[in-house]
Formats: structure tokens, sequence, C-alpha cells
């Protein structure tokens, strides 16, 4: 027999023992009625190349579109779309624990795993870490540090002047919404701004190599198992960067802090907050939990916010209705600068056009993974979903169901948080109409995962943009134009050019 035909006899067996496990996998599998394309129900791959290919959102709302409430995306991955479901998979309790997809999220420095509040899989773990700087994120400390916001603001709308306003150049607003939300997180966390708006670039490599993490995070995070082999390979670390460098910067911050001796003066910040603890009680946080917690709000804590903010200004630009219902709001409301958190979040219609906003292009746009436990879930069917599958729901997929946000669902309407007057609805019939949508908000996730930056995005969202519509009148370059999308965990969008100038009743 020649060398090929033994080699093709041999790959030929080779594939009928993957074909016959595959098929293996898929008979005996307990979700096997429930409806996906055929390829996910044998293998992890189609859903990691759906998300390799960038726009998985998308899939997952026409695949809910087409099969109904349950899909499914892998041979044990259950996508839900059910709303009546959502607080049973993420209730306070934590029932339903984090899937594998977030250990991705794990650091390693040297050989040791550190895990981070985001990435762990256990309660305890997560209430441990949690207990002690969840306080730093209630909206009652940020508000000590709303002069720091002030200040990060102040310089964002003197950048604007400088490099477009003075000049009639055109600004990449989807750039500086992301040069903006990273000083924020630098000045709440470091006390200092992390230099973007300054230099208007990418100064120190740090967003695109986020980029690359995210990039990574996302698929990698659909087969998580690779993640051993490849970012943390015992050997050699292979791949795109992992999120080790971010972790190296935060290492420093703590260093330098430590070497300046006592809390330098100035407003305190959360590094300060995290060494008092530290401080006071070091079997509660070590240096690695001070990593950890500094690591959060610099990965999840200004792509998140720039991209909200990104939406908020191109659905508003390209809606010019809304655009002057929200400047004649702001016009109206005789407002200081740069306008409190008080002031902006007591606005109604600016309040409706960030909710619509986040509403039509949540930030995150994956499953939100969680493990069935030992119970089991029951679908509306009466179908039992067995303990140990992956569910998760999208907030791209439940926002978009017509039965909590109505019939123009899929259209970016601000006005379905605001009562309609002019149909006859009643303050009776508003107030429940308005708490289901509130209860289908999967934007900052839900339960006892919820987002633990929740406040801080919500504080500088309403300031900077209360401040930004109230300052400047704001055009889009080519008013045809049509931004790029990339899911890759977070739901980037670029391609914002814009014209900027003073509102005319400012300049006059
Ligand atoms: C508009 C801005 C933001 C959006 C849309 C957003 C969205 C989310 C979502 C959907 C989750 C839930 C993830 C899951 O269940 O799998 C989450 C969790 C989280 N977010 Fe945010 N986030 C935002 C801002 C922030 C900020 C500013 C920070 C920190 C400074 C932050 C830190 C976190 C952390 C630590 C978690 C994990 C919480 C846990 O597992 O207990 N986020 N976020």
């Amino acid at each position: 027999m020649s060398l090929l035909s033994s080699f093709l006899q041999s790959l030929g067996c080779l594939l009928l023992v993957i074909s016959a496990q595959f098929l293996w996998t898929y008979i005996r599998s307990p979700i096997r009625n429930i409806p996906g394309p055929f390829f996910a129900k044998f293998t992890h791959l189609w859903r990691f190349f759906d998300v390799y290919a960038g726009r998985p959102e998308l899939t997952q709302q026409i695949l809910h579109e087409k099969y109904g409430y349950a899909v499914r995306l892998g041979p044990n991955v259950v996508s839900i779309s059910d709303p009546k479901l959502l607080r049973t998979m993420y209730n306070t309790r934590g029932d339903f624990l984090k899937s594998k997809f977030y250990t991705v999220n794990d650091t390693k420095v040297g050989s040791q795993i550190i895990h981070n509040v985001f990435s762990t899989l256990s309660n305890e773990w997560h209430s441990a870490a949690l207990r002690p700087i969840q306080k730093f994120y209630k909206m009652s400390s940020l508000l000590a540090q709303e002069p720091l916001i002030n200040h990060t603001i102040e310089a964002f709308c003197k950048r604007l002047d400088e490099e477009f306003v003075n000049t009639g150049k055109t600004c990449k607003m989807d750039e500086w919404m992301l040069f903006f939300a990273w000083d924020v997180i630098g000045q709440l966390t470091f006390r200092r701004p992390m230099g973007f708006m300054d230099e208007g670039r990418d100064h120190s490599g740090l967003l695109s190599t986020a980029d690359k993490a995210l990039d990574y995070f996302a698929a990698i995070g659909q087969i998580p198992e690779l993640d051993h082999w490849l970012a943390k390979n015992p050997i050699r670390p292979i791949g795109p960067p992992s999120f080790d460098s971010a972790a190296i910067f935060c290492a420093q911050q703590i260093a330098e802090r430590q070497q300046a001796g006592e809390k330098s003066s100035g407003q305190p910040d959360m590094l300060d907050g995290f060494l008092e603890i530290k401080r006071a009680t070091p079997e509660v946080m070590d240096d690695n939990a001070i990593v950890g917690a500094l690591l959060v709000n610099i990965l999840a804590g200004a792509d998140t916010t720039a991209i909200l903010l990104r939406a908020i200004v191109y659905y508003t630009l390209k809606n010019p209705r809304v655009y002057k219902k929200l400047q004649e709001e702001l016009g109206n409301a005789n407002l200081s600068q740069p306008v409190t958190y008080a002031a902006a979040s007591a606005l109604p219609y600016l309040d409706a056009v960030v909710r619509e906003s986040a509403r039509v292009h949540p930030g995150v746009g994956l499953l939100l993974e969680r493990i069935v436990p030992a119970s089991g879930l029951t679908l509306s069917d009466g179908t039992i979903v067995p303990p140990g599958t992956i569910v998760g729901m999208n907030g791209w997929v439940i926002h978009q169901d017509k039965q909590i946000f109505g019939q123009d669902a899929a259209s970016f309407n601000p006005d379905r948080w605001l009562r309609d007057v002019a149909s006859g609805e009643t303050e009776e019939e508003f107030q429940p109409r308005l708490a289901m949508m509130k209860a289908a908000d999967l934007t900052f996730g839900a339960g006892n995962r919820i987002c633990l930056g929740k406040n801080i995005s919500i504080l500088e969202t309403y300031k900077v943009i209360a401040t930004l519509f109230l300052n400047y009148d704001m055009s889009f370059v080519d008013p045809q134009m049509k931004w790029k999308v990339q899911n890759s965990w977070f739901v980037r969008q670029s391609g914002i050019d814009i014209n900027i100038r003073k509102r005319r009743s400012l300049r006059d």
C-alpha cells in the first residue's frame, strides 16, 4: 500500500470517529429539541466563527425572530429571550453561576491566575471581593467625586474648542468619546487623567491593546478551554495581547502611590480607598486584590461608557426631531456649567434619550452566560433545560421584544419612555408600562452580578451629554453616513465624523 493511500485511510478513520462523536453528542443531548443552526448542535466552532465575524448580536436577533424564545447556539448552549425568565436566570442570590466564558478575563501574573469581580465564577469569592469595595461605587460616594468629573468635562470642552471648533476640522467623535471616558476613569481611579484628551491619540497603545484583548476574550470565550493553551499557555503565551499589560500598569500605579508615602493631598480617589482597606485589614485586601479591583475599572469602565455616549450622539444627530427637543429642554432648564448631575438627571427628555440609546445599542452584545443549577430551568413551553447547560440572554435580543417595548421596538424613539399624553395614556397606565420596560432592561446586566460601575457611567453620561448639547451644535460631515460596529463583547462603534461649532445662541 502506498504511503498516500494509508494516509488517506487514516484520515478517513479519523473523520469517521469525529463524525460519530458529533452524532453521539447530538443524539444524547437533552436539549436536542431546542432549535438552532444545524452546526451549532454539534460544535462550539459555530459560535466561535459567528463571534469572530463581528456581529453575533445581529445573528442572535435573526435566530430568535425565526425560532422563538429559545435557540441553541452550541452543543450545550441555549440563548433565551423570554423576559419572564430574566429574574430567574439573573437573581440576587446568584443561583445561576457564571460560565467558564468569564475565566478568559482572568489575568496571569507569572504562574498565578488572578481573578477579579467580573471574572470569578464563585459566589463566595465574588461576595468577599465586592464587600470592601462596593461602597466606592455607590452614587452617594461618587457624587463626592463630581468635581473630578467636572474638571474632565471642562478639559473635554477646551480640547474640542482647540482642536475642532476654532479650526473647523472634522471631529472623530467616536475617538474623543473614548478619550474622555478613559480620562474620567483615570481621574476617579488614580486622581489623574490618562492623558488621552491632552494627546488626542492613543499615546500609550493602551486603547489598541484593550481592543485586541477584547477581540480575544469574545472569540476565545466561546471555547474557553483554548485560553489555557493560548494566552495562559504555561510554557509560552500565544496569540494577541492578554489583559496582562493593563495589570502591569495597575501594579505600577500602586507602587508609585506607595512610594509617594501617605495619601497625597487633594480629593481621595479609589486607589486611596483600596490602599486604606489594605492598611486597615490586610487579610481582606492584598496587592493582588487591589490590582484586580483597579483592573476592572480600567477594562470595564471606559469602553462601555464611550459606547453609550457615542450611541446618544449618533442617534440624536440622526433624528433631528429628537435633537431639537433635547436642545430645547436643555436651553430652557437654566443650567449651570458643567451641568450638575442633580440638574441633568431631573430632565425627563434627556433621561428618555439616554435610556433609549442604551436600549437600541446596549454596550455588551454577547450572551451573559450562566450555568443552569440543579433545579433545572423550565421554559415557557414546558421544556426543561437540564442542570449544567449554559444559558444566557443578550440585551440586543431582549430589548427588541415588541410585547415589552412596543411594536416599534426596532426604531429609536425616546418618547416610549415618557407618558403618551397625546394618545390619552393615563398616569395609571404609564407607570406599569414604564416599570415593565425597566424590568426588561439588560443594559447593565441584572441580579448579583449586575454592573458594578453602573453609577459611574450614569453620572458622567448625564453630565457630559447635557453639557455637550447645551454648548455645541453638531452635525454629521456626511448626513448619509452609517457608523461601523464591531461586537467583541463590547459593541464598539467607529466612523462618527462630525462638524462641531459653538451653539448659535452662545456665539451671539
Ligand atoms: C454604560 C456603561 C456600562 C455598561 C453598558 C456596562 C454593562 C455591564 C454588563 C451588561 C454587565 C454584566 C455582565 C454579566 O452579567 O455578564 C456588567 C458587569 C460589570 N461591570 Fe459594567 N457596564 C458599564 C460601565 C461600567 C463601569 C464604568 C465599570 C467600572 C468602573 C463597570 C464594571 C463592571 C464590573 C466590575 C462588572 C462585573 C460585576 C460582577 O460580576 O459582579 N462597568 N457591566
